[in-house]
């Protein structure tokens, strides 16, 4: 399918001149005298030479462009590296929603940011909200109805697994919103936990709809959330308007260099013996979970979290944090009244967890 995906965008940011760095507007060797740079790289500190720290990077550095590319089986020019997901989430908002006109959908309880993001844009955020009752399953047929009936909505944000409720999306579905948003909108798919299911990436749909943007990170499964690297994977006309809008250097050269490291051959055999031991920590503690009489449900998901729900979600918080453990409560969403979530962490974490858990029955 042919798409003009300029239309989608904000006509400022398609009509702007934009800003164009040294290094983007000039090649990187010989003598540097064009970006205001120190010439040594001793001053910052004898460390830094192999960084070359007394330089800007490159604004989208080609080795690690390379790398991704390899990693998530795309042309290098359907990709941006981005500070963190977070940053892609934000640079799509800015891009393509008019403030005061355009709008987001979501499906709640979904990841914050997203409603953040739209709303630092002054776009309307208009949620589909998901049921506890059919496992939190997205309420497709009215997700549908708000993309064709609501001409002002941009993005569409979807995420498989979904963070806090670790359900997927399936193709069939994800094809038929695509199909839904035709021209009309563009649908963000965050697949920051894929590495933890068996589910196939989106990306391979790329080619058919370019309206889909997915969104990956190495903050998760790469066990990389330090380094800030995120990677939308869309179009090459989306990433195109993205660029315009980024800033001129947004990864710092030692942000690259963590990057490699982290997805390096030698890091692929680490990553999957990591993802691997997470499940089995995620179908472990799921057990264990449903034999605690205090717990009314749990979701063990398809992440590297479960979702539970108990009768006091924040007396639980506080009884945990008492032992130095934090978990994340969730029970602000008008959906999850008493839930918290657990991060699966290391198997002395999970020990220490359960013990607090176990102790936590005890005393109700
Ligand atoms: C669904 C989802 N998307 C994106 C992010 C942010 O990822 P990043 O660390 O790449 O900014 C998170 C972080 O928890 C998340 O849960």
């Amino acid at each position: 399918m042919k798409m003009d995906i300029e239309r989608l965008a904000r006509p400022e940011i398609v009509a702007m001149k934009p800003y164009a760095s040294a290094r983007s507007s000039a090649a990187a060797d010989g003598i540097l005298l064009n970006a205001n740079e120190a010439p040594y790289t001793h001053v910052a500190g004898p460390e830094w030479q192999r960084l070359a720290l007394n330089r800007y990077p490159q604004p989208q550095p080609a080795l690690l462009r390379t790398r991704l590319a390899e990693l998530y089986g795309v042309a290098g020019d359907r990709l941006l590296m981005t500070r963190g997901s977070d940053e892609g989430i934000d640079l799509l908002t800015r891009v393509f929603c008019r403030p005061g006109q355009d709008a987001v959908v979501e499906c709640s309880p979904c990841f914050g940011m997203y409603r953040i993001a739209a709303t630092i844009q002054g776009a309307r955020v208009i949620d589909v909200p998901r049921q506890a009752a059919n496992g939190f399953q997205i309420d497709f047929d009215q997700l549908e109805t708000t993309i064709t009936g609501q001409p002002d909505v941009r993005l569409v944000f979807l995420t498989s697994p979904n963070n806090p409720t670790g359900d997927l999306i399936s193709r069939e579905r994800l094809e038929s919103v695509l199909d839904a948003s035709g021209d009309r909108a563009l649908v963000v798919l965050d697949e920051a936990y894929i590495e933890f299911c068996d589910a196939a990436s989106a990306i391979e749909l790329l080619e058919k709809w370019p309206q889909l943007v997915v969104l990956r990170t190495l903050s998760k499964a790469w066990a990389a959330a330090g380094v800030r690297c995120g990677i939308v994977i869309a179009d090459p006309a989306v990433i195109g308007l993205l660029q315009r809008v980024i800033a001129p250097y947004p990864l710092s050269a030692l942000a690259i260099d963590a990057a490699l490291e982290a997805i390096s051959a030698e890091s692929a055999g680490r990553q999957r013996r990591f993802v691997a031991a997470v499940r089995q920590a995620r179908a472990d503690l799921y057990r264990f979970l449903q034999r605690c009489d205090f717990v009314v449900q749990a979701w063990q998901g398809e992440a590297n979290f479960i979702l539970v729900r108990v009768a006091d979600g924040s007396g639980l918080v506080n009884w945990c944090a008492g032992r130095g453990i934090r978990i994340r409560d969730f029970g602000s969403y008008a959906q999850l009244a008493g839930c918290v979530r657990l991060t699966i962490g290391s198997p002395a974490e999970l020990v220490a967890l359960k013990s607090a858990l176990k102790a936590y029955g005890e005393q109700l």
